[in-house]
């Protein structure tokens, strides 16, 4: 049975690790949450995958996303991903980086749906957890209707129902990944139209979708919307999304005990041999927008220096607000 995606926080690399999600989860129970893209190679010839994959201690829902476009290679993956309990594996089919198109896989596999049955067909068969993809609406010239609408039904052939679509098409040449992301102009008709073309598939929207207001309209036409950027930059905004979109109390923690669960969390985690630069950077959106924002990350930096989180609490906590 696959759950409830009406608020989904995207998957981001070198952002939504471990750590990240655990903060996320300090703020929001109930949205659905993605780790970074982890690619086929890296599990199958990392001895060391346990660390990548590692996910206790992060309620439920989270899914794995996995990079990679080898039918048996995404198969032996999820052989060894459904010893971790996730709750849904995400194929990319959305990244236009040049790495990613090397080992061709990412956005480049729209153009190839054929690859795409296979590829999830061999996931869908590998896995006991629910199969999702996350796409663009177009690649390169290939941006017309009919194309995603071939591809989507690649995907549905493959008896997968859930899709993630970011509103944008993919360059595959030409533009940065970071310019993917804002140049190409989003068009959330298209993905309203989809679900319109595939009522029984879960149609999840994404890209520029920035505030819990917009959010909500994007409901009224599809079944959950993905929050990338600003979850990850802001991270408080999340604090409404279990009261507004699943009617739970409102419980907020305050960004004190936040910051004491966080720091626990860093002491005790299977992977507390990670630089305190990454885990601690996480916060740094943690009081965006309020008074002593900015006294608030140089006393992060400070601590990533100093390699020591001894009084940093008490220290962290003066500047929020
Ligand atoms: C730093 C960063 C890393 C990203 N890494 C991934 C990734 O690993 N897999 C993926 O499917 N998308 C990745 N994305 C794209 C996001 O998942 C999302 O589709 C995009 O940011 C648009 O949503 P937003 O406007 O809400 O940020 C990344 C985005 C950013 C900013």
């Amino acid at each position: 049975m696959s759950q409830d995606h009406t608020f989904c926080i995207a998957p981001m690399m070198q952002c939504t690790d471990l750590h990240d999600r655990f903060l996320m989860r300090l703020i929001t129970k109930k949205a659905f949450l993605y780790t970074e893209m982890i690619s086929s190679g890296a599990i199958i010839h990392n001895k060391n995958y346990h660390s990548l994959l590692y996910n206790n201690e992060i309620d439920s829902p989270v899914a794995l996303q996995l990079g990679g476009s080898n039918p048996e290679d995404l198969a032996k993956c999820i052989d060894i991903i459904n010893e971790y309990g996730y709750d849904e594996i995400n194929l990319n089919v959305g990244c236009p980086s040049k790495r990613v198109q090397n080992g061709s896989f990412g956005a480049c596999l729209m153009l190839d749906p054929k690859l795409i049955t296979k590829c999830l067909r061999s996931m869908t068969e590998a896995s006991s957890t629910p199969i999702s993809v996350k796409c663009r609406i177009g690649v390169d010239e290939h941006d017309d209707y009919d194309f995603l609408k071939t591809f989507v039904e690649a995907v549905a052939k493959a008896n997968v129902k859930i899709i993630i679509v970011h509103a944008r098409k993919a360059y595959l040449s030409g533009l940065s990944p970071r310019q993917n992301r804002s140049i190409p102009e989003l068009k959330y008709e298209v993905v309203y139209k989809l679900k319109e073309d595939f009522p029984d598939m879960q149609i999840i929207i994404n890209g520029g979708i920035n505030d819990i207001s917009s959010a909500k309209i994007h409901l009224k036409y599809t079944d959950g919307v993905m929050m990338g950027r600003m979850a990850y930059d802001n991270p408080i905004i999340l604090s409404e999304v279990d009261s507004v979109f699943y009617d739970e109390p409102l419980k907020t923690l305050s960004k004190k005990n936040i910051l004491k669960e966080y720091f626990k969390f860093i002491e005790r985690s299977p992977t507390k041999h990670i630089p305190l630069s990454q885990s601690l950077r996480h916060l740094y959106g943690l009081n965006k927008g309020c008074v002593g924002a900015k006294k608030f990350r140089q006393e992060i930096n400070n601590l990533i220096i100093k390699k020591d989180l001894n009084n940093s609490l008490d220290n962290l906590s003066r500047f929020l607000n």
